[in-house]
């Protein structure tokens, strides 16, 4: 067997001979198809359903057998066993941590979580109703003009400086940005806490001296956080990958794909599933909005993925941790309308023949509601989870010597050449 595939153009009857690697052809191979002086041919994909854009070794799925692993490691094993701080270590790094390792990491990251105070007037000159993502992606934005040595992308001890004080902050701005719209105080960070804790005591503490978090609350919550710690070229990687080709600093990289999880199709799905979930109202309902889906006035939000195809391994993880949740703060009324939903979708045809089962968004709401989360802050949780995977994709992106600056073609559809006209002629 040779690695390579034969084509023939039938325009011109010329064969070509394409080499192929790793399962794919080189797009930038087909401009030798070419007829007369037209730039030979391009591959058309919107949405790239079918095109690789890089070399990773981050985070591995397949979608028809619904596995997940970073760097090699199963999501289910690193939930059970690992925590939010080891797994973003070992996304960054390749490898675990050893136990001296994870203890200078967490005090890194622990002493890097406290914010310049004008970035606390900025959070502050928002509405009291801005959604707390806007909110979210233009400060992580603003903290690339606090920190003007992050431009110097060159330089790995710099690239490490930068994520560690991103993955710092974010529960931090995360935190200030929920506080600002209730008309609470900031809580500053307690460095005596672990990242979880002192986020929950950032979001929650009142007068108390220090704040108690229920460890099954935590431990769930820093599972939910691993879970959505990376999931390869997803549309909000794609998006930091993008601007990172233009070796931007790494907050505008971020701060790009937080825009791009806010949308209501990738991340942005968590907060629509409640919505959803309450606008239903009751188990009686749902027949005539199955219906509604069906007839395709509108999504069965929390269902269906690009990549899962037979089920979304995050999903299975989160159930176990609703049960967790549900424990300490008792069952979410809602719960019953998406069990039922969950249900008669995985009987109906529409659905089965389609492939779409929960994703990882379809329970997390209920969690996160449970927890007291307002639906607008889901998707910031989502964001502080992803962190340490755009961060380990931005890294390796601005160290593989095969990237350019990101940069595709299009299929022009417009009109051409034609002279100015002049307005009373119009
Ligand atoms: N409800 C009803 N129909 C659906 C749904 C859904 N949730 N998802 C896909 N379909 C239908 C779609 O209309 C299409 O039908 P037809 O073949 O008749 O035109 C078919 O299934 C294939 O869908 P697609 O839009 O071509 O699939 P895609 O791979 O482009 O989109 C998706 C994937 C996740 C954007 C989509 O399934 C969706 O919009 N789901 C709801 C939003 C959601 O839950 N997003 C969270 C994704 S997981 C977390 C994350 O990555 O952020």
């Amino acid at each position: 067997m040779t690695d390579t595939l034969s084509v023939r153009d039938n325009r011109t009857g010329r064969d070509y001979e394409l080499a192929i690697t790793d399962g794919t052809i080189r797009a930038a191979d087909l401009k030798q198809i070419a007829v007369d002086d037209d730039g030979g041919l391009a591959t058309y994909d919107p949405g790239f359903v079918n095109t690789a854009s890089c070399r990773s070794s981050v985070t591995f799925i397949d979608g028809d057998k619904g596995v997940l692993e970073y760097r090699g490691y199963p999501i289910e094993q690193l939930a059970e066993h690992s925590t939010f701080l080891e797994v973003s270590y070992l996304l960054l790094n390749g490898e675990l941590p050893t136990a001296d390792e994870l203890a200078a990491w967490t005090h890194q990251v622990t002493h890097h979580t406290f914010l310049h105070e004008n970035i606390k007037q900025f959070i502050q000159g928002f509405r009291y109703d801005a959604h707390p993502m806007g909110m979210l992606m233009a400060s992580v934005s603003a903290l690339s003009t606090f920190y003007p040595d992050a431009s110097d992308i060159s330089d790995s001890a710099n690239r490490q400086l930068q994520i560690t004080r991103l993955i710092a902050k974010m529960p931090t701005l995360g935190a200030f940005a929920y506080r600002n719209g209730l008309g609470k105080p900031y809580v500053y960070p307690d460095n005596g806490l672990s990242y979880v804790e002192n986020f929950l005591a950032m979001l929650f503490k009142m007068s108390e001296p220090r704040y108690e978090s229920d460890p099954r609350i935590v431990k769930a919550l820093d599972v939910l956080l691993i879970l959505h710690a990376d999931h390869e070229q997803n549309c909000s990687t794609n998006a930091v990958r993008s601007v990172g080709s233009s070796q931007v600093d790494p907050y505008s990289a971020v701060a790009a794909g937080i825009g791009a999880l806010y949308g209501p199709l990738h991340g942005g799905a968590n907060e629509a599933v409640l919505k959803m979930l309450r606008r239903i109202g009751s188990v009686e309902n749902i027949p005539g909005f199955i219906e509604g889906v069906k007839a395709g006035k509108e999504k069965l939000m929390g269902f269906g993925h690009r990549v899962y195809k037979n089920f979304d391994p995050r999903a299975t993880i989160i159930k176990k941790a609703c049960d967790d949740v549900f424990e300490v703060t008792g069952v979410n009324p809602l719960l019953a309308i998406a069990k039922e939903l969950e249900k008669i979708a995985l009987e109906d045809e529409y659905f089965v023949k389609r492939k779409l089962y929960p994703n990882v968004d379809f329970y997390s709401g209920l969690i996160y509601e449970a927890l007291e989360f307002p639906p607008e802050m889901f998707t910031v949780l989502f964001a502080i989870g992803r962190t340490p995977g755009w961060l380990a994709q931005w890294s390796e992106l601005v160290q593989d010597k095969e990237q350019k600056i990101a940069r595709p073609k299009q299929i022009y559809t417009g009109t051409r050449t034609r002279d100015f006209v002049p307005m009373d002629q119009r």
